[in-house]
C-alpha cells in the first residue's frame, strides 16, 4: 500500500517536473528533445511503468490509468508549446523582415519608342505597299551632294534657303536636307527604274523656337523611269495622305519652287483639329503644309546619270516631326531631342 501511494507521487512530481521544463523551451530543436528526456525509453515516466509487474495484481490498473492520464496531459501540453513557438516565430520573422506580403507589386517600367520613330515607322510601312524601298544616304555631305548636282551651283542664290552647317574642311558639310539621296540613289541604280524612299535626320543652322529646330528628320521621295508624269506624282501623295491621315483626308497642291525639280509644288492637308475652319495649328489658313514636291528637273536627272530625253522622275521631301507635331498637339519642337522622359513616355 505505501509503495503504491509511493509511486502516485512519483509520478506527479514526473508530471510537474516535465510541465516546468517545458515552459523554458525555446525552439523545435529543444522541444525534441524534451520529449525524449521525459517520454522516451530511459525517462523516469517509463521506469515506473516497469516497476508494474513488481505489484500486486489488483493495484496494477489504478496505476496504469494515473500513468496514461500523465501521458495524455504531457502531450497536449507539448502541442499546445509546440504550436505558440511557431506563433512567436512567426511574429518575430514579419517585426525584423519588414516583408509585407499584402503590399502590391512594383510597376516594371517598359521604354517607349519615340514619337517621330512611330510616324517613320509608320510612313515607312504605307510606301512598302506602294512598293518603295528605304534607301540610306550619308548625313555627312560634300558640298557637289547638297547642292550642285541638285542645279544649285556656287553661288547660286537659292543656297540661301538652306541655313548650313560647314565643317572645318572644305567642300564638307551636314546635308541640310535629304535630297542628296537623290543623287547617290540614281548613280547607283541608273539606267534602272528607281522606287525609293529617303528616311534621315537633316540639319540646319537655325535659331532655335517652337518650331524650328537645328536637326529634324526628312523622308524623302524618288520615282523614276519612263513616262512618270505629274499625275503619278499627285496619286501616290494623295494615297498617302489618305492612309496616313484617314480616308476622308483632303489634301491641296500649291504651285512652289525648288531649284530640283520643274515644276514644283507644296502640298498641304485640311486641317486635321479645325476641319478646315481655321485654328492655332493652321495659323487660321485651315490647311497645314506637309510637304515639298515636283518633277525632277533635268540637270539633276543628268548628274543622276540618265538620259532627261528618255527618263522622267518625280521627287518629294516631307516632314515627319512636322506630321508628329500635329499628330498628337505637341506645342514645341524642341521637346523631340530634350530627351525628357516625361514627354517620351507618354507615346505608344
Ligand atoms: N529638300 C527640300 C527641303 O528640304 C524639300 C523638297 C522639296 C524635296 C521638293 C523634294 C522636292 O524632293 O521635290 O526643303
Amino acid at each position: 500500500m505505501a509503495e503504491q501511494a509511493q509511486l502516485f507521487q512519483d509520478l506527479e512530481r514526473i508530471r510537474q517536473v516535465a510541465l516546468e521544463d517545458l515552459q523554458g523551451i525555446q525552439d523545435e530543436k529543444e522541444l525534441q528533445s524534451w520529449r525524449s528526456q521525459h517520454m522516451g525509453r530511459n525517462s523516469l515516466y517509463m521506469q515506473v511503468f516497469s516497476k508494474l509487474p513488481e505489484l500486486p495484481k489488483e493495484e496494477r490498473p489504478l496505476i496504469g490509468q494515473a500513468a496514461n492520464k500523465i501521458k495524455n496531459d504531457l502531450e497536449t501540453a507539448l502541442e499546445a508549446r509546440q504550436f505558440e513557438l511557431k506563433a512567436k516565430s512567426l511574429k518575430q520573422s514579419l517585426s525584423s523582415e519588414r516583408l509585407d506580403i499584402t503590399l502590391p507589386g512594383r510597376r516594371v517600367s517598359h521604354g517607349r519608342l519615340h514619337p517621330s520613330t512611330l510616324t517613320l515607322r509608320k510612313i515607312y510601312g504605307i510606301f512598302a505597299e506602294m512598293g518603295f524601298q528605304i534607301y540610306r544616304s550619308p548625313d555627312v555631305e560634300t558640298d557637289s551632294y547638297n547642292f550642285e548636282y541638285l542645279n544649285m551651283p556656287a553661288y547660286h542664290p537659292a543656297r540661301d534657303m538652306w541655313d548650313t552647317f560647314f565643317t572645318t574642311t572644305p567642300n564638307v558639310l551636314l546635308r541640310t536636307h535629304t535630297s542628296p539621296g537623290q543623287i547617290h540613289a540614281m548613280r547607283e541604280f541608273a539606267p534602272d527604274p528607281i522606287r525609293v524612299i529617303l528616311p534621315g535626320m537633316v540639319y540646319r543652322y537655325e535659331q532655335l523656337s517652337t518650331r524650328s529646330e537645328i536637326q529634324f528628320n526628312q523622308v524623302e521621295l524618288l520615282a523614276v523611269g519612263r513616262d512618270i508624269t505629274f499625275m503619278d506624282l499627285k496619286g501616290t501623295l494623295e494615297d498617302f495622305t489618305r492612309r496616313m491621315f484617314g480616308e476622308d483626308a483632303r489634301t491641296r497642291l500649291r504651285p512652289s519652287y525648288f531649284p530640283f525639280t520643274e515644276p514644283s509644288a507644296e502640298m498641304d492637308v485640311r486641317c486635321y483639329v479645325c476641319g478646315g475652319s481655321g485654328c492655332p495649328v493652321c495659323k487660321g489658313s485651315g490647311w497645314v503644309e506637309i510637304l515639298g514636291c515636283g518633277m525632277v528637273h533635268p540637270v539633276v536627272l543628268r548628274y543622276g546619270g540618265y538620259d532627261p530625253s528618255q527618263y522622267t522622275g518625280f521627287a518629294a521631301g516631307l516632314g515627319p516631326e512636322r506630321i508628329t507635331l500635329n499628330r498628337y498637339r505637341i506645342d514645341d519642337i524642341r521637346h523631340f531631342w530634350a530627351n525628357d522622359i516625361r514627354f517620351l513616355e507618354q507615346f505608344s
